[in-house]
């Protein structure tokens, strides 16, 4: 099966570029010197580099073969009309006919689509023994309609080759820039673990790390990756927008319906900047307390079970997994909403309303407008703002993996939890600072409907009061007990023996 696999690896390991990769140095450009012209062609490899085969000369079969061509690597393509598609590839290469293609490498990559695999049945005899890589991707309609992976489709079409999967991840434009420039991790499966070392060698040797992912039955697995569209963002995504759009919404009636009904004024240059920037840190402030309440719900959970090995109930588990997610977009819209206000004062309306103010003072002879509580009330809401969103900021640092990896478990759930908190309150004295006394003024309710603050602080308040009364020693000292694996029931359980076993000595008393 394997009958010249071995000897190309071999090869693979006397090659000088190869052996200099092999050993870490990854910096060191792809495309060896020695193999580029002066002119920056590619130039002939030495004859004795370990041949490959590529079958197709697409967008993929182009970028593999450059990459392969550099990494030193001797190759062959097979193609339908080599003539036609000889100029696209680098000089190095050999562009022949497909049955030509498939006569000396014992490994070959098939740079085709599933449906056009059965047209290399032909081929069957010359394939015999030789690895075949499958670097397929499905639709996400094919991966749903078909149950079996490509390569598995594959292997059952050559039954005397091993097929293995692997580059399906790597997208035809990260192989010609370079691995430094995307995604480094090459996932492999097969069935034959000689098969997948040899392609192993190859994905290093090209500068790429491969993950071993088991046998091909794997491969459909393998196969959805490249599929998944931020899959961990759709519910906070969906959660985000429906908050936006219900405060955008209700920030419009107030501030530009109201005022147009009731006084025929018009506020619609509002939309683009006042009425966003009202919405905007809304939506953070009560995304940022959706973080916080699922660990409130889990503790609230646990003590009413007295236990902790009960499964939560699955919305408040999936809550739980996408606390990060939800974390990082209250930060995003947090840093908008800063922005916003940043540029406020840059607007026209802000000029045009700061010299009408003006103008009206000189016409009522008033020299000096100062209101020692609104300055105060503004110098404070706007540090606390400012304090909020740098909690914030340390705590999206935080959760890239490369500064978690940095942390030990104390120090990543300190911030992530404490400092999280704190950034919670941080934003509810920042809100209530702003909003001051409106809430108890009538003035500030158009349409009956409240100023939009007094929304945003009902669920924040629940999280800090429940915080706070986890902190009574009555439930915090249980909520730590039933943590570390004390349980209601097993003491229960525990004591009825003991009591059962002493009733009964005493009856034979
Ligand atoms: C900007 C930003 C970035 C964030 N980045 C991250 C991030 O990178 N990673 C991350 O995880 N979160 C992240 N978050 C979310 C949040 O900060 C953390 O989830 C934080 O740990 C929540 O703290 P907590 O005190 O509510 O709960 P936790 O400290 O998680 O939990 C409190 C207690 O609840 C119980 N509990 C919690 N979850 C479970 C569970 N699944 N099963 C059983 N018991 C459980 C445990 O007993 C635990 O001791 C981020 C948030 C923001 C705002
Ligand atoms: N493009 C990417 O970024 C990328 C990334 C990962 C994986 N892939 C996978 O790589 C494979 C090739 O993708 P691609 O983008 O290179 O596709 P493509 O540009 O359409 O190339 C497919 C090649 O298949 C060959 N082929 C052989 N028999 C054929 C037939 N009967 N009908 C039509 N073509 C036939 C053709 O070469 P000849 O005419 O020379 O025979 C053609 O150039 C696919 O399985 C894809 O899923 C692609
Ligand atoms: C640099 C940081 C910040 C600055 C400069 C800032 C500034 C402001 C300003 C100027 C307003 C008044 C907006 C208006 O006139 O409509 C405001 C309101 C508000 N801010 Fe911030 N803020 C900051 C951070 C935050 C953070 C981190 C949060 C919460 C996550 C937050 C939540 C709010 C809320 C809820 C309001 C009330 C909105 C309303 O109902 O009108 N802010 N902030």
């Amino acid at each position: 099966m394997m009958h010249a696999s071995d000897a190309s690896v071999s090869q693979m390991s006397h090659q000088p570029i190869v052996a200099t990769k092999m050993s870490g140095e990854m910096d060191k450009p792809l495309i060896s010197r020695r193999l580029v012209d002066s002119d920056g062609s590619l130039a002939e490899v030495p004859s004795e580099a370990p041949k490959v085969g590529v079958l197709g000369s697409g967008d993929f079969a182009r970028s593999l073969v450059t990459r392969l061509v550099g990494s030193g690597f001797s190759v062959v393509v097979g193609s339908r009309n080599p003539k036609r598609t000889a100029g696209l590839f680098p000089s190095a290469a050999q562009v022949t006919f497909q049955a030509d293609a498939v006569d000396s490498p014992d490994v070959i990559f098939v740079a085709m689509f599933r449906e056009h695999y059965s047209s290399l049945c032909g081929l069957s005899d010359q394939l015999a023994g030789k690895i075949l890589v499958d670097v397929s991707n499905p639709t996400e309609q094919e991966h749903l309609r078909q149950l079996e992976s490509n390569a598995e489709y594959l292997a059952s079409l050559f039954p005397t080759c091993t097929v293995v999967k692997a580059f399906n991840v790597i997208s035809a434009w990260t192989l010609q820039s370079g691995p430094r420039d995307g995604n480094r991790q090459v996932p492999i499966c097969s069935n034959q673990p000689e098969a997948k070392r040899v392609v192993s060698e190859m994905v290093q040797a090209m500068g790429f790390t491969p993950v071993d992912m088991g046998a091909l039955a794997s491969a459909r697995e393998v196969e959805a990756m490249p599929l998944r569209l931020l899959p961990g963002w759709k519910v906070p995504g969906l959660l985000a927008l429906g908050l936006f759009i219900f405060f955008y919404i209700y920030n419009f009636v107030r501030d530009v319906v109201q005022p147009y009904v009731r006084e025929g004024k018009s506020k619609f240059y509002k939309l683009p900047v006042s009425v966003v920037n009202t919405t905007l840190p809304c939506v953070a402030y009560v995304l940022l307390s959706l973080v916080y309440l699922p660990g409130v719900l889990a503790a609230a959970l646990q003590l009413h079970r007295g236990t902790k090995y009960r499964r939560f109930p699955d919305w408040l588990g999936h809550w739980l997994q996408h606390r990060k997610q939800i974390g990082l977009l209250s930060f995003f819209c947090a840093a908008l909403h800063a922005l916003y206000s940043f540029c406020l004062p840059l607007g026209r309306v802000n000029r045009y309303e700061v010299v009408n103010l003006a103008l009206k003072q000189v016409l009522t002879n008033k020299s000096h407008l100062w209101i020692e509580e609104e300055v105060w009330r503004m110098e404070i809401y706007l540090s606390l703002g400012v304090l909020a969103l740098g909690m914030l900021s340390l705590l999206a640092v935080t959760s890239l993996p490369s500064i978690a990896n940095s942390l030990n478990w104390r120090e990543f759930s300190f911030i992530q939890s404490t400092l999280g908190f704190v950034a919670l309150v941080l934003s509810t004295l920042h809100t209530l600072t702003y909003g001051w006394t409106r809430a108890f003024e009538d003035r500030h309710y158009r349409f009956y409907l409240p100023p939009t603050f007094t929304l945003t602080l009902l669920v924040p308040c629940v999280v800090i009061l429940a915080k706070a009364l986890f902190l009574l020693p009555c439930l915090g000292g249980r909520l730590a007990r039933i943590r570390r694996g004390w349980e209601k029931d097993a003491a229960v359980k525990f004591a009825l023996p003991m009591d059962h076993a002493l009733a009964q000595k005493t009856s034979h008393v």
